[in-house]
Protein backbone atom coordinates (compact mmCIF):
# COMPACT_ATOMS: atom_id res chain seq x y z
CA UNK A 1 0.00 0.00 0.00
CA UNK A 2 1.37 3.76 -0.77
CA UNK A 3 1.78 5.55 2.04
CA UNK A 4 0.07 9.60 1.79
CA UNK A 5 3.23 10.89 1.42
CA UNK A 6 4.49 8.62 -1.42
CA UNK A 7 0.74 9.32 -3.08
CA UNK A 8 1.86 13.20 -2.52
CA UNK A 9 5.61 12.28 -4.17
CA UNK A 10 3.62 10.63 -7.09
CA UNK A 11 1.15 14.04 -7.76
CA UNK A 12 3.63 16.67 -7.12
CA UNK A 13 7.25 15.51 -8.81
CA UNK A 14 6.30 12.32 -11.51
CA UNK A 15 5.43 12.63 -14.52
CA UNK A 16 2.70 10.43 -16.30
CA UNK A 17 1.95 10.18 -19.88
CA UNK A 18 1.15 13.32 -21.33
CA UNK A 19 0.50 15.09 -17.89
CA UNK A 20 1.16 18.61 -16.25
CA UNK A 21 2.46 18.87 -13.05
CA UNK A 22 0.50 21.90 -12.38
CA UNK A 23 -3.02 19.68 -12.82
CA UNK A 24 -2.58 16.41 -12.17
CA UNK A 25 -4.91 14.31 -13.45
CA UNK A 26 -6.24 11.58 -10.92
CA UNK A 27 -3.75 8.10 -10.75
CA UNK A 28 -4.53 4.71 -9.18
CA UNK A 29 -1.69 2.91 -7.44
CA UNK A 30 -1.39 -0.90 -8.32
CA UNK A 31 0.36 -3.30 -6.04
CA UNK A 32 0.37 -6.27 -8.89
CA UNK A 33 -0.68 -7.83 -12.36
CA UNK A 34 -2.38 -11.41 -12.50
CA UNK A 35 -3.24 -13.00 -16.02
CA UNK A 36 -5.56 -10.19 -17.48
CA UNK A 37 -5.90 -8.19 -13.69
CA UNK A 38 -4.71 -5.20 -12.76
CA UNK A 39 -4.46 -5.65 -9.09
CA UNK A 40 -4.92 -1.95 -7.52
CA UNK A 41 -3.81 -1.11 -3.62
CA UNK A 42 -6.77 -1.66 -1.42
CA UNK A 43 -7.35 -4.96 -3.49
CA UNK A 44 -9.97 -3.98 -6.05
CA UNK A 45 -9.64 -6.15 -9.20
CA UNK A 46 -9.90 -4.60 -12.39
CA UNK A 47 -10.19 -6.83 -16.10
CA UNK A 48 -7.42 -5.11 -17.77
CA UNK A 49 -8.97 -4.22 -21.62
CA UNK A 50 -5.71 -2.20 -22.80
CA UNK A 51 -3.36 -4.79 -22.07
CA UNK A 52 -1.00 -2.24 -20.65
CA UNK A 53 -1.36 -0.25 -24.33
CA UNK A 54 -0.53 -3.24 -26.60
CA UNK A 55 1.62 -5.27 -25.28
CA UNK A 56 0.61 -7.69 -22.35
CA UNK A 57 -0.83 -9.95 -25.07
CA UNK A 58 -0.55 -13.41 -23.22
CA UNK A 59 -1.96 -11.61 -19.52
CA UNK A 60 0.66 -10.38 -17.03
CA UNK A 61 3.15 -12.73 -15.38
CA UNK A 62 2.91 -15.29 -17.59
CA UNK A 63 5.12 -18.61 -16.12
CA UNK A 64 6.99 -18.77 -18.88
CA UNK A 65 8.37 -15.67 -19.46
CA UNK A 66 8.96 -15.08 -15.63
CA UNK A 67 11.13 -18.40 -15.76
CA UNK A 68 13.55 -17.34 -18.64
CA UNK A 69 13.38 -13.97 -17.08
CA UNK A 70 14.77 -15.44 -13.76
CA UNK A 71 17.32 -18.02 -15.59
CA UNK A 72 18.18 -14.75 -17.95
CA UNK A 73 19.01 -12.59 -14.70
CA UNK A 74 21.18 -15.36 -13.24
CA UNK A 75 23.58 -15.53 -16.26
CA UNK A 76 23.19 -11.57 -17.80
CA UNK A 77 21.23 -9.23 -17.29
CA UNK A 78 22.82 -7.15 -19.68
CA UNK A 79 25.89 -6.65 -20.93
CA UNK A 80 27.11 -4.10 -24.19
CA UNK A 81 26.39 -4.96 -27.22
CA UNK A 82 29.30 -2.72 -28.94
CA UNK A 83 31.99 -5.43 -30.24
CA UNK A 84 30.09 -7.98 -28.39
CA UNK A 85 27.27 -10.52 -29.10
CA UNK A 86 25.04 -13.28 -26.93
CA UNK A 87 22.70 -16.13 -27.53
CA UNK A 88 19.43 -14.36 -26.46
CA UNK A 89 19.49 -11.56 -29.11
CA UNK A 90 21.10 -14.21 -32.01
CA UNK A 91 18.40 -16.39 -30.98
CA UNK A 92 15.51 -13.80 -30.63
CA UNK A 93 17.16 -12.27 -34.35
CA UNK A 94 16.66 -15.34 -36.06
CA UNK A 95 13.36 -15.85 -34.58
CA UNK A 96 12.07 -12.52 -35.74
CA UNK A 97 13.51 -12.99 -39.39
CA UNK A 98 11.27 -16.50 -40.02
CA UNK A 99 8.17 -15.05 -38.14
CA UNK A 100 8.27 -11.69 -40.47
CA UNK A 101 6.72 -11.33 -43.80
CA UNK A 102 9.50 -12.49 -46.75
CA UNK A 103 12.63 -10.55 -47.71
CA UNK A 104 12.62 -9.05 -43.91
CA UNK A 105 16.38 -10.50 -43.69
CA UNK A 106 18.53 -8.27 -41.02
CA UNK A 107 17.61 -6.65 -37.77
CA UNK A 108 18.57 -3.86 -35.41
CA UNK A 109 17.18 -3.90 -31.81
CA UNK A 110 16.34 -1.02 -29.76
CA UNK A 111 15.15 0.04 -26.63
CA UNK A 112 11.06 1.47 -27.48
CA UNK A 113 8.61 1.91 -30.23
CA UNK A 114 9.59 5.59 -31.15
CA UNK A 115 13.46 4.39 -31.17
CA UNK A 116 13.16 1.91 -33.49
CA UNK A 117 10.90 4.39 -36.33
CA UNK A 118 13.96 6.71 -35.83
CA UNK A 119 15.92 4.09 -37.27
CA UNK A 120 13.43 2.92 -39.92
CA UNK A 121 13.55 6.70 -40.91
CA UNK A 122 17.72 6.77 -40.73
CA UNK A 123 17.68 3.16 -43.11
CA UNK A 124 15.52 4.96 -45.23
CA UNK A 125 17.95 8.47 -45.40
CA UNK A 126 21.13 6.57 -45.72
CA UNK A 127 19.75 4.58 -48.17
CA UNK A 128 18.64 7.39 -50.59
CA UNK A 129 22.12 8.70 -49.87
CA UNK A 130 23.55 5.50 -50.56
CA UNK A 131 21.42 5.49 -53.85
CA UNK A 132 23.04 8.93 -55.15
CA UNK A 133 20.12 10.59 -53.97
CA UNK A 134 20.57 13.31 -50.92
CA UNK A 135 17.37 15.50 -52.37
CA UNK A 136 15.26 12.37 -51.55
CA UNK A 137 15.36 13.40 -47.82
CA UNK A 138 11.56 13.80 -46.98
CA UNK A 139 9.31 11.06 -45.74
CA UNK A 140 6.12 10.79 -47.12
CA UNK A 141 2.87 9.53 -44.71
CA UNK A 142 -0.84 9.56 -44.41
CA UNK A 143 -2.78 12.00 -41.66
CA UNK A 144 -3.78 10.51 -38.39
CA UNK A 145 -0.97 8.20 -38.20
CA UNK A 146 0.82 7.73 -34.85
CA UNK A 147 4.67 6.86 -34.67
CA UNK A 148 6.26 7.93 -30.90
CA UNK A 149 7.32 10.51 -29.46
CA UNK A 150 10.91 11.22 -30.79
CA UNK A 151 11.50 13.97 -32.92
CA UNK A 152 11.93 12.07 -36.58
CA UNK A 153 9.15 9.76 -35.41
CA UNK A 154 6.71 12.72 -34.04
CA UNK A 155 7.44 14.40 -37.47
CA UNK A 156 5.42 11.80 -39.08
CA UNK A 157 2.64 11.39 -36.80
CA UNK A 158 -0.48 13.56 -37.76
CA UNK A 159 0.22 16.98 -37.97
CA UNK A 160 -3.14 18.38 -36.75
CA UNK A 161 -3.53 15.89 -33.74
CA UNK A 162 0.37 15.30 -33.50
CA UNK A 163 2.45 18.38 -32.10
CA UNK A 164 3.94 20.06 -35.33
CA UNK A 165 2.88 23.54 -34.07
CA UNK A 166 4.28 23.08 -30.41
CA UNK A 167 7.17 21.56 -31.68
CA UNK A 168 7.34 24.02 -35.08
CA UNK A 169 10.99 24.53 -36.70
CA UNK A 170 12.69 21.48 -34.50
CA UNK A 171 10.35 18.86 -36.38
CA UNK A 172 11.43 18.03 -40.12
CA UNK A 173 8.41 19.26 -42.79
CA UNK A 174 7.59 15.90 -43.97
CA UNK A 175 4.69 15.17 -46.77
CA UNK A 176 1.43 14.05 -45.78
CA UNK A 177 -1.13 12.85 -48.34
CA UNK A 178 -5.05 12.22 -47.00
CA UNK A 179 -5.38 9.10 -44.34
CA UNK A 180 -7.02 6.19 -45.97
CA UNK A 181 -11.10 6.65 -46.27
CA UNK A 182 -11.76 2.75 -47.76
CA UNK A 183 -13.11 1.15 -44.78
CA UNK A 184 -11.56 -2.41 -44.04
CA UNK A 185 -12.92 -5.35 -45.86
CA UNK A 186 -13.83 -2.97 -48.99
CA UNK A 187 -12.16 -2.40 -52.04
CA UNK A 188 -10.34 0.33 -52.18
CA UNK A 189 -12.28 3.65 -53.50
CA UNK A 190 -10.85 5.56 -56.70
CA UNK A 191 -10.78 8.37 -54.69
CA UNK A 192 -7.94 7.01 -52.20
CA UNK A 193 -5.89 5.51 -55.06
CA UNK A 194 -6.20 8.58 -56.48
CA UNK A 195 -4.85 10.70 -53.76
CA UNK A 196 -1.81 8.39 -53.81
CA UNK A 197 -0.97 8.05 -57.38
CA UNK A 198 -1.24 12.55 -57.35
CA UNK A 199 0.86 12.46 -53.87
CA UNK A 200 4.24 10.41 -55.96
CA UNK A 201 3.30 11.64 -58.84
CA UNK A 202 4.28 15.00 -56.92
CA UNK A 203 6.78 14.33 -54.30
CA UNK A 204 8.47 11.20 -55.44
CA UNK A 205 11.68 13.34 -56.06
CA UNK A 206 12.20 14.11 -52.75
CA UNK A 207 11.07 11.18 -51.02
CA UNK A 208 12.95 8.92 -49.45
CA UNK A 209 10.41 6.67 -47.92
CA UNK A 210 7.09 5.93 -46.72
CA UNK A 211 5.85 5.06 -43.71
CA UNK A 212 2.50 3.61 -42.47
CA UNK A 213 0.75 1.49 -39.30
CA UNK A 214 -0.80 -1.23 -41.98
CA UNK A 215 -4.28 -1.80 -41.54
CA UNK A 216 -4.90 -0.22 -38.10
CA UNK A 217 -4.00 3.52 -37.45
CA UNK A 218 -4.03 3.34 -33.53
CA UNK A 219 -3.30 6.17 -31.54
CA UNK A 220 -3.96 8.50 -34.09
CA UNK A 221 -7.72 7.42 -34.51
CA UNK A 222 -8.20 3.90 -34.15
CA UNK A 223 -9.08 3.75 -37.74
CA UNK A 224 -9.04 0.38 -39.84
CA UNK A 225 -8.35 0.86 -43.39
CA UNK A 226 -8.80 -1.36 -46.34
CA UNK A 227 -6.07 -4.15 -47.21
CA UNK A 228 -6.05 -2.76 -51.29
CA UNK A 229 -4.62 0.42 -49.82
CA UNK A 230 -1.60 -1.20 -49.09
CA UNK A 231 -1.26 -3.16 -52.08
CA UNK A 232 -1.41 -0.64 -53.89
CA UNK A 233 1.06 1.81 -51.62
CA UNK A 234 3.60 -1.01 -52.24
CA UNK A 235 2.97 -0.74 -56.46
CA UNK A 236 3.27 2.99 -56.40
CA UNK A 237 6.82 2.58 -53.73
CA UNK A 238 7.82 -0.34 -56.69
CA UNK A 239 7.30 2.11 -59.55
CA UNK A 240 9.18 5.26 -58.23
CA UNK A 241 12.01 2.90 -56.47
CA UNK A 242 10.96 4.67 -52.65
CA UNK A 243 11.42 2.35 -49.18
CA UNK A 244 7.91 1.28 -47.99
CA UNK A 245 7.88 1.11 -43.95
CA UNK A 246 5.38 -1.08 -41.91
CA UNK A 247 5.19 0.36 -38.56
CA UNK A 248 3.61 -2.58 -36.87
CA UNK A 249 4.72 -1.54 -33.20
CA UNK A 250 0.96 -1.90 -32.35
CA UNK A 251 -0.46 -4.26 -34.75
CA UNK A 252 2.70 -6.81 -34.71
CA UNK A 253 1.77 -10.30 -33.02
CA UNK A 254 -1.38 -11.43 -33.96
CA UNK A 255 -3.19 -8.38 -32.55
CA UNK A 256 -5.43 -7.99 -36.13
CA UNK A 257 -6.04 -11.33 -36.75
CA UNK A 258 -2.70 -12.11 -38.92
CA UNK A 259 0.33 -12.36 -37.10
CA UNK A 260 1.48 -9.08 -38.60
CA UNK A 261 -1.07 -6.81 -40.18
CA UNK A 262 0.72 -6.34 -43.48
CA UNK A 263 -0.31 -10.28 -43.69
CA UNK A 264 -4.07 -8.80 -44.49
CA UNK A 265 -2.81 -7.50 -47.64
CA UNK A 266 0.37 -10.54 -48.45
CA UNK A 267 2.22 -6.93 -48.84
CA UNK A 268 5.93 -7.12 -47.37
CA UNK A 269 7.68 -4.01 -46.78
CA UNK A 270 11.58 -2.78 -47.62
CA UNK A 271 11.67 -1.79 -43.50
CA UNK A 272 9.30 -3.10 -40.69
CA UNK A 273 9.43 -1.41 -36.94
CA UNK A 274 7.95 -4.05 -34.25
CA UNK A 275 7.97 -3.25 -30.10
CA UNK A 276 5.24 -3.60 -27.62
CA UNK A 277 4.12 -6.77 -27.82
CA UNK A 278 7.40 -8.07 -28.34
CA UNK A 279 8.08 -9.29 -25.05
CA UNK A 280 4.78 -9.94 -24.32
CA UNK A 281 4.39 -7.10 -22.23
CA UNK A 282 7.25 -7.73 -19.71
CA UNK A 283 10.45 -5.51 -20.99
CA UNK A 284 11.01 -2.53 -22.98
CA UNK A 285 12.45 -3.90 -26.36
CA UNK A 286 11.74 -3.12 -30.11
CA UNK A 287 13.51 -3.79 -33.56
CA UNK A 288 13.49 -2.79 -36.89
CA UNK A 289 14.13 -5.22 -39.61
CA UNK A 290 15.28 -4.64 -43.39
CA UNK A 291 15.79 -6.63 -46.44
CA UNK A 292 18.95 -7.07 -47.85
CA UNK A 293 19.03 -4.53 -50.05
CA UNK A 294 18.61 -2.05 -47.51
CA UNK A 295 21.71 -2.92 -45.52
CA UNK A 296 23.76 -3.77 -48.24
CA UNK A 297 23.23 -0.65 -50.00
CA UNK A 298 24.29 1.32 -46.38
CA UNK A 299 27.11 -0.69 -45.77
CA UNK A 300 28.63 -0.09 -49.14
CA UNK A 301 28.10 3.73 -49.15
CA UNK A 302 30.04 6.52 -47.58
CA UNK A 303 29.11 6.32 -44.05
CA UNK A 304 29.65 2.86 -44.36
CA UNK A 305 27.74 1.82 -41.42
CA UNK A 306 24.07 2.57 -39.71
CA UNK A 307 24.27 5.46 -37.41
CA UNK A 308 22.87 4.48 -34.66
CA UNK A 309 23.85 2.37 -31.42
CA UNK A 310 21.43 2.43 -27.78
CA UNK A 311 23.40 1.57 -24.79
CA UNK A 312 20.75 -0.81 -23.57
CA UNK A 313 20.91 -2.15 -27.65
CA UNK A 314 20.02 -6.17 -27.52
CA UNK A 315 19.92 -6.38 -23.70
CA UNK A 316 19.96 -9.74 -22.70
CA UNK A 317 16.85 -10.13 -20.20
CA UNK A 318 14.65 -8.27 -22.73
CA UNK A 319 15.48 -10.61 -25.41
CA UNK A 320 15.09 -13.49 -23.78
CA UNK A 321 11.43 -12.25 -22.59
CA UNK A 322 10.77 -11.91 -26.47
CA UNK A 323 12.18 -14.99 -27.59
CA UNK A 324 9.95 -16.38 -24.32
CA UNK A 325 6.39 -14.31 -25.60
CA UNK A 326 7.08 -15.68 -29.28
CA UNK A 327 7.42 -19.03 -28.08
CA UNK A 328 3.90 -18.70 -26.31
CA UNK A 329 2.50 -17.42 -29.20
CA UNK A 330 3.50 -20.36 -32.03
CA UNK A 331 2.73 -22.78 -29.57
CA UNK A 332 -0.49 -21.85 -28.82
CA UNK A 333 -3.63 -21.09 -31.09
CA UNK A 334 -3.23 -17.51 -30.89
CA UNK A 335 -4.96 -16.80 -34.15
CA UNK A 336 -8.49 -18.65 -32.67
CA UNK A 337 -8.56 -17.16 -29.60
CA UNK A 338 -8.17 -13.44 -31.66
CA UNK A 339 -10.77 -14.58 -33.83
CA UNK A 340 -13.36 -15.39 -30.48
CA UNK A 341 -12.17 -11.83 -28.68
CA UNK A 342 -13.24 -10.35 -32.50
CA UNK A 343 -16.90 -12.40 -32.81
CA UNK A 344 -17.37 -11.50 -29.36
CA UNK A 345 -16.15 -7.83 -29.97
CA UNK A 346 -18.76 -7.88 -32.49
CA UNK A 347 -21.79 -9.42 -31.11
CA UNK A 348 -21.13 -6.95 -27.63
CA UNK A 349 -20.84 -4.01 -28.80
CA UNK A 350 -23.12 -4.16 -31.85
CA UNK A 351 -26.04 -1.99 -29.25
CA UNK A 352 -23.60 0.71 -29.30
CA UNK A 353 -24.38 1.64 -32.98
CA UNK A 354 -27.43 3.37 -32.41
CA UNK A 355 -26.65 5.39 -29.40
CA UNK A 356 -27.40 8.90 -29.27
CA UNK A 357 -23.99 9.78 -28.39
CA UNK A 358 -22.01 7.39 -30.52
CA UNK A 359 -20.54 7.91 -34.15
CA UNK A 360 -18.98 4.77 -34.84
CA UNK A 361 -18.34 0.77 -33.59
CA UNK A 362 -15.14 -0.72 -35.22
CA UNK A 363 -14.01 -4.15 -34.59
CA UNK A 364 -10.90 -6.10 -36.04
CA UNK A 365 -8.95 -8.74 -34.39
CA UNK A 366 -8.43 -8.41 -30.56
CA UNK A 367 -9.48 -4.96 -30.96
CA UNK A 368 -12.51 -3.16 -30.27
CA UNK A 369 -13.63 0.98 -30.32
CA UNK A 370 -16.55 3.00 -29.85
CA UNK A 371 -16.19 6.52 -31.75
CA UNK A 372 -17.92 9.00 -29.81
CA UNK A 373 -19.84 11.93 -31.14
CA UNK A 374 -17.80 14.08 -28.04
CA UNK A 375 -14.61 14.04 -26.64
CA UNK A 376 -14.38 11.92 -23.40
CA UNK A 377 -13.74 13.73 -19.86
CA UNK A 378 -10.93 10.90 -19.04
CA UNK A 379 -10.40 11.13 -15.59
CA UNK A 380 -14.75 10.78 -14.68
CA UNK A 381 -15.10 8.20 -17.21
CA UNK A 382 -12.10 6.41 -15.83
CA UNK A 383 -13.30 6.31 -12.03
CA UNK A 384 -16.50 4.39 -13.53
CA UNK A 385 -14.93 2.26 -15.20
CA UNK A 386 -12.77 1.63 -11.83
CA UNK A 387 -16.35 1.09 -10.35
CA UNK A 388 -17.29 -0.83 -12.54
CA UNK A 389 -13.78 -3.95 -12.00
CA UNK A 390 -12.83 -2.73 -15.71
CA UNK A 391 -9.64 -1.17 -17.01
CA UNK A 392 -10.30 1.30 -19.84
CA UNK A 393 -8.05 4.03 -20.79
CA UNK A 394 -10.38 6.27 -23.71
CA UNK A 395 -8.49 9.45 -25.59
CA UNK A 396 -9.69 12.11 -27.15
CA UNK A 397 -13.55 10.80 -28.45
CA UNK A 398 -12.21 7.04 -28.79
CA UNK A 399 -13.14 4.31 -25.90
CA UNK A 400 -11.38 1.43 -26.86
CA UNK A 401 -10.20 -2.34 -25.78
CA UNK A 402 -7.25 -4.38 -27.23
CA UNK A 403 -7.54 -7.30 -24.30
CA UNK A 404 -4.85 -9.90 -23.39
CA UNK A 405 -5.46 -12.83 -25.81
CA UNK A 406 -5.79 -15.36 -22.82
CA UNK A 407 -9.27 -13.38 -22.20
CA UNK A 408 -12.35 -15.26 -21.64
CA UNK A 409 -15.42 -14.49 -23.21
CA UNK A 410 -17.55 -13.35 -20.21
CA UNK A 411 -14.22 -10.86 -19.27
CA UNK A 412 -15.24 -9.82 -22.91
CA UNK A 413 -18.56 -9.46 -22.31
CA UNK A 414 -17.87 -7.23 -19.00
CA UNK A 415 -15.66 -5.04 -20.93
CA UNK A 416 -18.40 -4.20 -23.12
CA UNK A 417 -21.29 -3.69 -20.90
CA UNK A 418 -18.86 -1.10 -18.88
CA UNK A 419 -17.91 0.49 -22.48
CA UNK A 420 -21.98 0.64 -23.14
CA UNK A 421 -23.20 1.49 -20.19
CA UNK A 422 -20.53 4.35 -19.60
CA UNK A 423 -22.08 6.35 -22.76
CA UNK A 424 -25.24 7.33 -20.31
CA UNK A 425 -23.36 9.20 -18.22
CA UNK A 426 -23.39 12.64 -19.19
CA UNK A 427 -20.48 13.99 -17.39
CA UNK A 428 -18.28 11.35 -19.26
CA UNK A 429 -18.55 13.68 -21.79
CA UNK A 430 -16.84 17.17 -22.48
CA UNK A 431 -18.84 19.48 -24.51
C1 LIG B 1 2.13 2.55 -34.25
C2 LIG B 1 3.04 3.04 -33.17
N1 LIG B 1 4.31 3.39 -33.47
C3 LIG B 1 5.18 3.80 -32.54
C4 LIG B 1 4.80 3.91 -31.22
C5 LIG B 1 5.78 4.38 -30.19
O1 LIG B 1 6.18 3.34 -29.39
P1 LIG B 1 6.80 3.63 -27.93
O2 LIG B 1 5.70 4.24 -27.12
O3 LIG B 1 7.24 2.28 -27.46
O4 LIG B 1 7.94 4.55 -28.13
C6 LIG B 1 3.49 3.56 -30.86
C7 LIG B 1 3.05 3.70 -29.46
O5 LIG B 1 1.87 3.77 -29.15
C8 LIG B 1 2.58 3.12 -31.85
O6 LIG B 1 1.31 2.80 -31.56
Amino acid sequence: MLSESQKRFDRDHIWHPYTSLENPLKVYPVKATEGVHIVLDDDKKLIDGMASWWCAIHGYNHPLIKSRLQEQLEQMPHVMFGGLTHKPAIELCQRLVELSPDGLENVFLCDSGSISVEVALKMALQLAMANGNPGRNKIMTVRKGYHGDTVGAMSVCDPDGGMHQLFKGLLPEQIFLREPQTPFGCDLESSDKEELEKGFAQHQHEVAAVIIEPIVQGAGGMRMYSAEYLVELRRLCNLHGIVLIFDEIATGFGRTGELFASQHAQVAPDIMCVGKALTGGTMTLAATLCTAQVSSAIGKSEAGVLMHGPTFMGNPLACSAALASLEILTSTNWKESVNRIEARLVSELESARSHKRVADVRVLGAIGVIECKKAINVESIQSFFVQEGVWIRPFRNLIYVMPAYSIQDSQVAQLCKAMIDSLDIDNHFLN
